[in-house]
């Protein structure tokens, strides 16, 4: 007879796996489900996705970097030179002069005086956040900031007050209420990631100088892609030292991977002795980091790759108006179709993988509820055809979920 320490490890419908099962369920039920899809090329204009060809349109690699030969040849030196992988975290042996290189390079890209690393854009604000901002402080969030900013609130043991997406009248009321805090802190997504809208830096920034607050802007999505230079939404709006710390990713337009924040000296100090993601997590690898070097370098001598993105998602905002929806101004790369349910959505994102198009359904709990959208990113490597293309599949994928009998031919 078999004991109870002989039972074996894997207990499918036992226990804990019934209530997992029961919550996988739970999301089918509700068209929550997520699973992953298969891509087996690169992040170009057209990929080969579950084996088929279509148009990739929900890719952050908005210059078209990520497998820019130059950007390959770097990440190869490096391998060849310093190897695969970095060894250990920043603050035992893994401070590698490429690291060093490349936050002296992103300070002085973004005109602020010290930049830190981070393991990703997620790691960056958890990290930040849950250091710098402690009990007996408080922190002022937008109602839709990204879900690493409200994880990195929750860890941080301060007081979160969440104002309305983008209201800063609603902020300020909020700021008014809020005293006999030590710490106040504001923090933003600066281009929004799910509806592709601008933060009101101009008056986020009144609204911090006039409460005493500092400022934390996430430019995740706008490095790269927003401002003269790319140096975000904050030279968009000739703020460009206007926060306290300033987060971009290296994974999105940079085309690499990782993140980095640029502060005072000061709070970069603060971070190094403080921020867990940092401190406790092997520091970013060789082909990475001298991949970020190299697309700093085409970013800032290669301008026309941001102007064809802006052509594009002009080209794209027009046509998606033109079918009824609206796309915020100023247009930026990110541009959503809201459906409402999360079946509509998935069904329209079904629809269009049909005709050749993948552009991502976004459902709650990373939208709000009754938002549900198809969720388009525009590449500087599209092509004017590829955008029709993608419009006219958009046009009759929606023709085909207002008739069923088309739904079912899938035409
Ligand atoms: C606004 C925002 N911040 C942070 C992140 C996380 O960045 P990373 O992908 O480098 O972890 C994302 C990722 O999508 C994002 O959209």
């Amino acid at each position: 007879m078999r004991t109870d320490n002989e039972k074996p490890l894997n207990n499918t419908g036992e226990g804990p796996y019934l209530l997992i099962e029961d919550r996988l369920k739970k999301l089918r039920s509700e068209d929550r489900y997520r699973f992953l899809r298969r891509v087996d090329t690169a992040q170009e204009a057209r990929i080969t996705l579950d084996g088929a060809s279509v148009l990739l349109f929900c890719s952050n690699n908005y210059l078209g970097l990520a497998n820019h030969p130059e950007l390959q040849a770097a990440a190869c030196e490096a391998v060849n030179r310093f190897g695969c992988g970095s060894g250990a975290s920043r603050l035992i042996s893994g401070n590698m002069s490429l690291h060093e290189q490349l936050e002296e390079e992103l300070a002085r890209f973004k005109q602020y005086p010290s930049c830190i690393l981070f393991g990703s854009g997620y790691a960056a604000n958890v990290g930040i956040l849950s250091s710098l901002m402690e009990t007996g402080d408080v922190i002022f969030s937008d109602s839709l900031n990204h879900a690493s900013i409200i994880d990195g609130c929750r860890l941080s043991r301060a007081d979160v007050k969440i104002y309305r997406h983008g209201d800063t009248d609603h902020l300020a009321s909020l700021m008014e209420e809020a005293t006999g805090y030590r710490k106040r802190l504001i923090v933003t997504d600066t281009l929004f990631s799910m509806d592709g809208d601008l933060a009101p830096l101009p008056d986020l920034v009144r609204v911090a100088r006039r409460y005493d607050s500092m400022l934390m802007l996430d430019e995740a999505h706008a490095v790269g892609v927003m401002g003269d230079n790319g140096r975000g939404a904050a030279e968009y709006f000739g703020l460009d030292d206007a926060a306290d710390i300033s987060v971009g990713t290296l994974g999105k337009a940079l085309g690499s991977f990782g993140a980095f924040a640029v502060c005072r000296p000061e709070i970069r100090e603060y971070l190094v002795n403080h921020a867990r993601s940092l401190i406790y997590s092997t520091s970013l690898p060789p082909p990475v980091l001298a991949a970020a070097l190299k697309a700093l370098e085409i970013l800032q001598a290669e301008p026309e790759r941001r102007a064809r993105l802006a052509e594009n998602s002009d080209r794209l905002a027009r046509g998606i108006r033109a079918l009824g929806f609206s796309v915020p101004e100023p247009v930026t790369p990110i541009q959503s179709v809201v459906m409402g349910e999360e079946a509509k959505a998935m069904s329209l994102c079904e629809q269009l993988l049909l005709r050749g198009v993948y552009a991502q359904g976004i459902r709650p709990p990373t939208v709000p509820p009754e938002t549900s959208r198809i969720r388009f990113s525009l590449m500087a490597t599209h092509t004017d055809k590829d955008i029709r293309d993608a419009l006219d599949a958009l046009s009759s994928s929606l023709a085909a979920l207002s008739s069923p009998s088309l739904l079912r031919a899938g035409e």
